[in-house]
């Protein structure tokens, strides 16, 4: 018989996307879905859920805009209720470190009786190429309100690797894994093996909280971005998250990939050359 398609909300997103890829390589059927597919998935919009679940037993999940915001924690009960009513088995949940309603989040699906995975994830090396990082990167200048904190910044390619692994392998079932790069650096330190690595000066400024915010809101960013942010900025990035966590070697054996590997890489894709184009045009 055939196997029923596994299904992927966050189709565009940065992981979604990579676990799409990876699991048509392997040959499975799969159903990526969110706001602009066929059918739609809309987290803000309950109505959409249950059409995109029909059929599927197998989803890997990733909430929008981030399990942190204060209606994180009733969506997802709402989404879990549905999908363990629409025959779902077996979940896996992209959750993120240091965030208490990503926690909350994880304990509602570990109760929920489906089998499940948590992949609770460190601030994404990709956010400096695939996210609103790259515009400051491009224009030789990162400005953020993080200070000197440091982060063990993970791959999303990694997160694909162990994500595929948790959906396939039995042997995972009910298992978190918690996963972060080999290193945990400072947004200095990146920006300054970014700008080695291009041979062209990008830099990093810090700036205070209240005026990175305040900025936002003159440019008008939504409400709801202003208070992630916010939130991430003070809470997530207070230090809690500093360690390195084995959950890449955990789930695959082998050790998660350095962040001069995802430089490498990023530059040989050409994402980081745009502005140098557009100078020279
Ligand atoms: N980025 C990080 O460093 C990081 C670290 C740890 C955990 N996480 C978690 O990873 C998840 C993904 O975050 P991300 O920032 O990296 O985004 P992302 O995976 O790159 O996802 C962006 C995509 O989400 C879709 N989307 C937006 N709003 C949606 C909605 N209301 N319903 C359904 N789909 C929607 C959009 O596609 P459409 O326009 O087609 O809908 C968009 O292309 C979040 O839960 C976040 O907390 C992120």
């Amino acid at each position: 018989m055939k196997k029923p398609p596994i299904l992927i909300i966050g189709k565009n997103g940065k992981t979604g996307m990579r676990v799409n890829q990876r699991l048509q390589a392997l040959g499975y059927a799969t159903r990526p879905v969110s706001r602009s597919t066929t059918p739609s998935f809309d987290w803000n919009n309950p109505e959409t859920w249950r059409t995109a679940i029909e059929g599927t037993t197998t989803a890997y999940v990733t909430y929008q805009p981030d399990l942190a915001i204060p209606g994180a924690e009733s969506t997802i009960k709402e989404f879990v209720r549905i999908a363990a009513a629409t025959g779902l088995k077996h979940i896996v949940l992209l959750s993120g470190r240091g965030e208490e309603g990503a926690v909350r989040a994880e304990e509602i699906l570990k109760a929920s009786g489906i089998s499940w995975n948590i992949v609770r994830a460190s601030w994404f090396c990709q956010n400096f190429s695939e996210s609103f990082m790259l515009e400051g990167i491009l224009a030789g200048e990162l400005v953020l309100p993080a200070g000197d904190t440091i982060e063990p910044f993970i791959d999303a390619d990694d997160i694909a690797d162990v994500v595929v692994s948790a959906l396939n392998e039995p042997k995972h079932r009910n298992r978190l894994f918690e996963v972060t790069g080999p290193r945990a650096l400072s947004f200095a330190q990146c920006i300054q093996e970014i700008s080695d690595a291009l041979g062209r000066p990008v830099k990093y400024t810090s700036v205070p909280v209240d005026g990175y915010i305040n900025a936002l809101r003159e440019e008008g960013a939504p409400e709801d971005l202003q208070w992630l942010l916010r939130e991430l900025f003070t809470v997530v990035f207070d230090g809690r998250n500093c360690n390195v966590m084995p959950g890449v070697e955990e789930a695959l054996g082998r050790p998660a990939t350095d962040f001069k590997t995802y430089v490498q890489k990023t530059i040989e894709s050409g994402v980081w050359n745009t502005m140098m184009q557009r100078q020279s045009a």
